[in-house]
């Protein structure tokens, strides 16, 4: 186990933006397993708090509801957490100001390459996903906010130890 007295505790956060599919849990893992800080991953949480699925979630409640309790994570980190890793749900750039939350990574990764890694239970179990054609639209129409709101780029067609390293430099 990592030693926490080496996490840097009083510095920023870092925060991973970028689509469904482009490997923001599997990087903030790698992140803790190389540097000790936390991760925390807001469909993680906000499922757990509300004891459902994010598809039952988006089922029984509706999307907007979603957004509200992405935004409402989005402040808590803001004002309450300093350290860790932070893997973000696709659409939080878009829900809330992800740079209050920390320096802000986006992973960057062609359509292509997301349809290609994702199996169909990871394509089952995002509720945006079910539609490959909507899911190609939805992520041209997001390119933007992702570049926009963050402070660096990251090609995120590497192997996840190599992402990671290179997050960690510019950390
Ligand atoms: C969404 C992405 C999902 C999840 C929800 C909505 C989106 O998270 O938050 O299904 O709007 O892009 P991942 O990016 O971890 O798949």
């Amino acid at each position: 186990m990592k030693n926490l007295e080496n996490t840097s505790l009083n510095s920023t956060n870092c925060v991973l933006i970028g689509f469904m599919g482009s490997g923001k849990s599997t990087i903030a893992r790698e992140l803790h397993q190389l540097s000790g800080r936390f991760a925390l991953d807001s469909d993680c949480v906000i499922a757990y708090n509300e004891n459902l699925s994010i598809n039952e979630i988006f089922a029984q409640k509706g999307e907007s509801y979603f957004r509200t309790l992405e935004a409402r994570f989005c402040t808590f980190i803001a004002q309450y957490l300093k350290g860790a890793i932070i893997a973000t749900g696709g659409g939080m750039p878009i829900s809330c100001n992800v740079q209050s939350m920390g320096r802000v990574f986006y992973l960057h990764l062609e359509f292509e390459e997301i349809l290609a890694r994702l199996n169909s239970e990871e394509i089952h179990s995002r509720p945006l996903f079910k539609n490959p054609d909507l899911a190609l639209a939805l992520y041209a129409s997001r390119l933007n906010a992702y570049k926009n709101n963050a402070h660096h780029i990251i090609n995120a067609n590497a192997t996840p130890s190599t992402i990671a390293q290179e997050i960690l430099k510019q950390l």
